[in-house]
């Protein structure tokens, strides 16, 4: 079970020809026991981008990143991509599901990837899709599903490898809220059964009240525990 995530003195900024638009400046933070942390800020303050470092899709322009331990901001492309692949599934805010498989299909890639064999890669996505009342469009595209559902697609691909840490982008931002809610239990039941962490970006407190431990990023980049009464 992954336990332990340590950023230190990350800077990260967007550059746009000669503008560039400072993101994280000295962002520290130490996360013990995750277990499902949410983390609670307004648009554009830099959610996102923090889960593309966590996930290693961005670098940070400065500063390490510690995940139990491993060093990923010292890894290189392949080292990131092997620690994708075993140990971190995605939900992204924009889905990101392959336009040219099918639902099951884009399912089965994670498995694949990761060698499990035929008869289990089935049986696991059957589960999956039933958790989110999927499974009759497994053989559809991307393209032929409703936002909500590609979303539950989403939810269900970034759980199907049993990755140790789940990093969920406004996960239930395109649901109502029994779908909604079905999606975030999906990603927390997952967690108790296989015990993998849990972090989760979002607007929403109803979706963040799911979560053990609330944390706030804010304008200026840094996390801090949750305190009633922040108003955005
Ligand atoms: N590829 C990019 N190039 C330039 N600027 C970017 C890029 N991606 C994000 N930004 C800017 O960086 C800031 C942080 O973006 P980010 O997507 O991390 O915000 P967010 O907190 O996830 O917002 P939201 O809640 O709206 O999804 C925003 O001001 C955004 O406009
Ligand atoms: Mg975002």
């Amino acid at each position: 079970m992954l336990r332990r995530i340590e950023l230190h003195d990350i800077h990260y900024s967007y550059v746009q020809g000669s503008a560039e638009q400072s993101i994280f400046s000295g962002l520290s933070y130490s996360f013990a026991n995750i277990g499902s942390t949410a983390i609670l800020g307004r648009s554009g303050c830099g959610k996102s981008t923090l889960l593309n470092l966590l996930s290693g899709i961005d670098r940070p322009r400065r500063g390490r990143i510690f995940i139990d331990g491993d060093e990923i901001s010292a890894f290189n492309e392949t080292q990131l991509a092997i620690y994708r692949r075993r140990n971190v599934g995605i939900v992204f805010q924009s889905f990101n599901l392959v336009p040219t498989l099918t639902v099951g299909d884009n399912l089965r890639l994670p498995l694949e990837l990761n060698d499990v064999a035929k008869k289990q890669r089935e049986h696991r996505v059957d589960e999956v899709l039933a958790r989110v009342g999927m499974r009759d469009l497994r053989e559809r595209y991307p393209e032929e599903l409703s936002g909500g559902e590609q979303q539950r697609v989403a939810v269900a691909r970034s759980v199907v490898h049993k990755p140790k840490l789940v990093l969920a982008d406004e996960p239930t931002g395109s649901l109502d809220a029994q779908s909604g809610m079905r999606a975030i239990e999906l990603i927390r039941d997952t967690a108790a059964e296989i015990g993998h962490a849990l972090l989760i970006v979002t607007h929403s407190r109803a979706v963040a009240s799911y979560a053990d431990t609330v944390l706030t990023l804010d304008d200026s980049g840094q996390l801090a525990g949750y305190r009633e009464g922040i108003a955005w």
